[in-house]
């Protein structure tokens, strides 16, 4: 038995570092080694898996193992900032959500939930929370996207502001999840000063 507050892998929550946030009700925090099996178990389920681009179904525990390593370089390298999302209270996992540099100044936000965590107005929490923290460090202009299929994921992008930005076209798109191509819409949101 856990001595201390722990998640579902028997972990003590994290440390937080000045890099990571709160909000109400969540830890975002950095992802660390031990975060992989809860990722692989929970990102492989074929409902997350099949919703974003990179992650397999099942996803094996190693996948997971260097997705955490490749995220701390890029985090070193490139200045990506990605991190688990946890409950406050325990600093229990509930899925993850990232900035990702896409050249020209323009960041790429992306996330998912533990199934058991949905319809609670997490991810919207989560995004309003990193959306904040992109302003402060002088990001001026976001994209994200979704799987046609995925209108919980497009309703949580419209509640954090962003606007479609394809012209009101899919365009294809892999998923690891599906391994096979759908259809895939893009959205934008401007977060930098007002011009004009
Ligand atoms: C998409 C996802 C992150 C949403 O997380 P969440 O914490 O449940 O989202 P929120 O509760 O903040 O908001 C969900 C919204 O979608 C709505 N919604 C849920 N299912 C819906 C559906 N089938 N059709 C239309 N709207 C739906 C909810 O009602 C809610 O809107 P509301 O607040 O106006 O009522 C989560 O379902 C998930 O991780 N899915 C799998 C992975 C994924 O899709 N990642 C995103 C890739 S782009």
């Amino acid at each position: 038995m856990c001595g201390v507050p722990c998640g579902p892998d028997g972990a003590a929550p994290a440390e937080l570092t000045p890099a990571d946030l709160t909000t109400a009700r969540l830890a975002l925090r950095r992802l660390e080694l031990p975060d992989a099996a809860f990722l692989a178990r929970e990102g492989g389920r074929p409902e997350v898996a099949r919703m974003v681009a990179r992650i397999p179904s099942p996803c094996p525990a190693l996948a997971s193992e260097h997705f955490v390593l490749a995220t701390r370089a890029a985090e070193a390298i490139r200045g990506d900032l990605v991190r688990l999302i946890t409950w406050r209270t325990d600093g229990a996992p509930l899925g993850v959500i990232g900035l990702h540099p896409h050249g020209d100044g323009v960041w790429e936000l992306g996330y998912w939930l533990a199934a058991s965590a949905w319809g609670r107005g997490i991810a919207t929490e989560a995004g309003a929370a990193m959306i904040a923290d992109a302003r402060i460090r002088g990001i001026e202009r976001l994209i994200a996207g979704h799987f046609s299929d995925n209108p919980a994921s497009a309703r949580v992008l419209i509640k954090l502001g962003f606007a479609y930005s394809d012209g009101g076209s899919a365009t294809d798109m892999f998923s690891m999840g599906r391994m096979a191509r759908a259809a895939h819409r893009t959205m934008a949101l401007h977060i930098g000063p007002q011009t004009g």
